[in-house]
């Protein structure tokens, strides 16, 4: 894959978060259902979810499905959220853990940081830090969290042992790990695979079920269990071309081709 594709990506998500900042609509950057209207309630988040968060925060949302319904969060817990965009994910964990809990959000993109303190003081937030860093060089101490959560993101990293050696690091024993991911179903062409366009799109860079678990299993999770959520139909996929506007590869795509090859998935696994 193209050696400056975190270039690519912090522009292509730099770009959408200018234009959710100014316009307060967002260009999907993954998965399908993200796509739908989550302030009314969407295919990810339902409405409990979504209750206290600014349009601002909710139109940011670029997620696959919804970490926090997996992660089972309690009072307290100090919560990790791996490339967090607008906020989303961090914001909604923050209700869980209250006061005397913490949620950092991780991401590499100046403009989706500023975009997310920008959410962060308007609704006067104070359990939600922003951190500057990759996550495969996470700017945290070994086992210093109790969950991390993830949308959409570890697909976009393009060395995923790095990445969740880093999740593992930075968990405490007994922590857990519940994300939200784009895995591959079944074999596509490798003009889509092979795509930086598609890379950035969330999409050339989802591994297969079994791939996802091996990663996991390297690095030392255990209970591993990989979950597809919502199918990437070809409809999806067309709206998701509709909507795209800076990655326009979408549109040029075989949506035959692409029927059920996709899906938003939950992942969870545990450091014992
Ligand atoms: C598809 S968006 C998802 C944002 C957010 N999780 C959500 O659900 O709205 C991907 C985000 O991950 C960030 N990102 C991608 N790769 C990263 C990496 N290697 N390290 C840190 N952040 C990364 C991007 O800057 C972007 O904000």
């Amino acid at each position: 894959m193209d050696s400056n594709i975190k270039g690519k990506i912090k522009s292509y998500y730099g770009g959408i978060a200018k234009e959710v900042g100014s316009t307060t609509k967002a260009s999907c950057g993954c998965g399908a259902s993200c796509c739908g209207d989550v302030s009314k309630e969407s295919a990810i988040y339902t409405k409990e979810y979504l209750e206290g968060l600014t349009d601002d925060v909710v139109n940011a949302s670029l997620g696959c499905a919804n970490p926090v319904v997996l992660a089972g969060l309690k009072a307290g817990e100090i919560v990790l959220d791996l490339g967090s965009g607008g906020g989303i994910d961090a914001f909604i964990s923050s209700k869980y853990v209250g006061d005397k809990g913490k949620v950092y959000g991780l991401d590499m993109t100046d403009e989706m940081l500023e975009l997310a303190n920008k959410n962060k003081a308007k609704m006067g937030i104070d359990n939600v830090e922003f951190l500057k860093g990759y996550i495969e060089a996470i700017p945290l101490e070994d086992e210093s969290i109790d969950v991390i959560i993830s949308n959409c993101v570890i697909n976009l990293c393009e060395d995923k042992e790095d990445a969740l050696r880093e999740a593992y690091r930075v968990l405490k024993k007994g922590g857990r790990l519940a994300i939200a991911d784009i895995v591959q179903l079944k074999d596509v062409p490798d003009e889509i695979t092979e795509s930086a366009e598609m890379w950035v799109g969330c999409i050339a860079g989802a591994l297969k079920p079994d791939e996802y678990r091996q990663v996991l299993e390297k690095v030392g999770f255990t209970g591993i269990e990989i979950t597809p959520e919502i199918i990437y139909t070809k409809e999806i996929i067309k709206s998701i071309a509709e909507q795209k506007d800076s990655v326009d590869a979408y549109g040029r795509l075989d949506a035959e081709l692409l029927d059920g090859a996709f899906a938003g998935a939950h992942v969870k696994a545990y450091k014992e």
